[in-house]
């Protein structure tokens, strides 16, 4: 997830093919937010207009295991990361150095069944143990397609399914061992993240284990500045904000206890990790 300019300008530099990673992360963004915009003010002719070409889509969307309906206000972000899947990795291509750094040792003792919530494009796939059977679900059938390119990657046995971590139909009650989710509630609107972690508590065992994290306002006020210098963008391409109360609903959840809390990097990656009592 992207939010600090000065750090993706250091990152990119002209490639040989004439066509530098910023004019291709430029014109991707001007795309991504014309697309949500029209989508947010309900201008459907015009969202039409800018619907993927069938060449970046490649091949037919494939069908994905589940039975979704999602949740009304989830249709948008639905319908965001629908068009952001296009260009998730590239945009985020900065950040994920830094967080493919975290990711072994954030997935490396799970073990068992384990459930990835708003799994993207599978960039947490190749670092699970080859132990593990893994369902990993997502709302965005655009990001499960990229998702399932990172599969040959992965060393355990995995199952992708579409599928809204707000109601999690498809998925038994008390069947895992772990939930695990990198940056999902921080995109998810405050009204209905609850319900989301409600059902991580319905399909953990008892005594199974959670592990999330998201990224939240810095209480640094020159990281806070940054932060909301990028604020805006953020919210409008990824759906995320630093604002959601996560860790509180997570503390209100009664079946869910958390016992650790830590930042990764400054005060800004919270990881919350607990267990289902
Ligand atoms: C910021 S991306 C993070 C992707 C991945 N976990 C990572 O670390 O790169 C957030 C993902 O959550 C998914 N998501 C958002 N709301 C969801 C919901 N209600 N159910 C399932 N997935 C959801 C989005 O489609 C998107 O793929």
């Amino acid at each position: 997830m992207a939010y600090d300019s000065a750090h993706i300008s250091r990152s990119f530099s002209a490639n040989s093919n004439g066509y530098s990673p910023q004019m291709i992360e430029k014109s991707a963004l001007k795309w991504i937010v014309l697309a949500t915009t029209a989508m947010e003010g309900g201008n459907e002719s015009l969202a039409g207009a800018i619907n993927p070409p069938t060449s970046i889509l490649g091949q037919p969307a494939i069908s994905m295991e589940g039975n979704m309906k999602p949740h009304e206000t989830n249709l948008l972000l639905q319908a965001k990361y629908n068009i952001t899947a296009y260009f998730y990795d590239i945009l985020d291509y900065p950040w994920e150095r830094v967080y493919r750094q975290w990711r072994p040792s954030l997935e490396g003792d799970l073990r068992g069944k384990v459930l990835e919530v708003g799994v993207g494009t599978g960039r947490n796939l190749q670092f699970y143990h080859q132990d593990i059977d893994l369902v990993a679900i997502d709302l965005s059938n655009q990001m499960l397609h990229r998702a399932k390119k990172r599969m040959t990657k992965s060393k355990c046995k995995v199952r992708l399914v579409n599928e809204d971590a707000t109601t999690m139909q498809s998925i038994n009650s008390n069947e895992y061992d772990w939930v695990f989710s990198t940056f999902m509630c921080c995109v998810m609107p405050d009204e209905i993240q609850q319900l989301a972690i409600k059902q991580f508590s319905r399909v953990l065992k008892q005594d199974g284990r959670f592990r999330v994290l998201e990224i939240v306002f810095s209480k640094n006020s020159q990281i806070k500045k940054r932060q909301e210098r990028l604020a805006s963008f953020v919210e409008k391409v990824y759906g995320a904000r630093f604002d959601r109360n996560t860790l509180s609903y997570f503390e209100q959840s009664p079946h869910l206890k958390i016992t650790n809390t830590s930042y990764l990097k400054d005060d800004t990656y919270l990881l919350i990790e607990g267990v289902h009592v």
